[in-house]
């Protein structure tokens, strides 16, 4: 058995150790589960670092989410679970790059043997949040247009799927043009390059068109500036994440004359908070869209856990163009 565990608060590569002998102990109500896979999400290294919305506890496994198969269930458990596939839900109960782990059945949601696991693995994170950042926020209707920036990441990827599902558009930003290409791979419907004069190159692709909601995971002020220029009056901006590690700015004409709404989103709180058939019923309806390939997030490489810092490297490698796992 092996983990990797947090050893300290900071940067993830001097704060973790491999360690091969962990002790396991099941609890009554508890099971445990042999994991399949277990990507590495970009929340880990904030957590590591002590940046996220979860404190880091030293002496924690790592992981956010990953999926495995119940081999063991104890006498107050869901005897019928043992053998069932299961995910790993982000409650920070249980880190997941571990080859072996107890949980509570809270911690985890039975899914479909017919998908892929290494993408099951990246299901409870992004393509929830993509769900719910597309029905939570507006009434959208077919033929609406969605703003987004991180334009080729992984959570953008769910977001362009779904959107194209229920008919609705998608104008992406982009750092690069290589990313550009990826985004039109994922069907996205317009792609604009980030740079001068960005505004009105967005307005300039929507071709007299606005935005019935902008989602925003860069931060700052450059790309959800932007594309807040053309969203429609009253409409709603919804910031997920920052990875230039700034707050959302909006334009003050924007903001305050065009009545804009500038919301925050975290998908832990619904994790928290929502009723148990409402997450089951949600995790069974994205698990079927990936078994049926609608739903699914570029992978570059696996690695066995033991190379833990090979692996970290190739997640902070700049141009990287789909996910790092760890395969157990
Ligand atoms: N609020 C929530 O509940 C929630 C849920 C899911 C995800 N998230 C967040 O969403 C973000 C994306 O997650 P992911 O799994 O989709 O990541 P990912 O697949 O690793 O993609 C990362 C994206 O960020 C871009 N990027 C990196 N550094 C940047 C910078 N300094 N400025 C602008 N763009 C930058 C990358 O562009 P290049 O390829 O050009 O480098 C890429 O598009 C993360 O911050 C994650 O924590 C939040």
């Amino acid at each position: 058995m092996s983990k990797i565990t947090l050893t300290g608060v900071g940067d993830v590569d001097s704060n973790v150790v491999f360690d091969t002998n962990p002790e396991l102990t099941l609890g009554d109500d508890e099971l445990l589960v042999a994991l399949e896979a277990a990507p590495i999400h970009p929340v880990d290294f904030l957590l590591a670092q002590g940046w996220y919305g979860v404190p880091p506890t030293p002496g924690m496994t790592l992981g956010s989410e990953g999926v495995g198969r119940v081999v063991k269930a104890g006498p107050a458990a869901d005897q019928s679970l043992v053998g069932r596939r299961v995910v790993i839900l982000p409650t920070y109960e249980v880190g997941t790059w571990a080859d072996q782990v107890v949980v509570h059945p809270r911690n985890v949601v039975a899914v479909t043997e017919d998908a892929d696991p290494q993408q099951l693995a990246m299901l409870s994170i992004n393509p929830a949040t993509a769900h719910l950042l597309l029905t939570r926020y507006a009434s959208l209707k077919p033929g609406d247009w969605i703003g987004l920036t991180l334009g080729n990441s992984a959570v953008n990827q769910s977001i362009i799927a779904l959107a194209k599902r229920a008919g609705y558009k998608t104008l992406s930003i982009v750092r690069r043009e290589e990313a550009a290409e990826q985004v039109r791979s994922f069907g996205g419907d317009a792609v604009v390059l980030a740079g001068e004069n960005l505004g009105a190159r967005v307005a300039e692709a929507l071709g007299g068109k606005q935005f019935a909601l902008v989602l925003d995971g860069e931060g700052g002020d450059a790309s959800v500036g932007a594309l807040a220029q053309s969203l429609v009056f009253g409409g709603t901006v919804v910031a997920y994440s920052s990875m230039t590690g700034a707050s959302q700015v909006l334009g003050l004409g924007d903001l305050i004359y065009r009545e804009l709404e500038l919301r925050g989103f975290w998908l832990i709180n619904w994790i928290r908070n929502a009723p148990r058939e409402e997450i089951e019923a949600t995790y069974a309806e994205l698990a079927a869209l990936v078994a049926d390939g609608t739903l699914s997030a570029t992978v570059e490489a696996t690695y066995p856990l033991a190379e833990y810092r090979e692996a970290f490297a190739h997640a902070r490698t700049p141009g990287r163009t789909g996910k790092i796992l760890f395969a157990f």
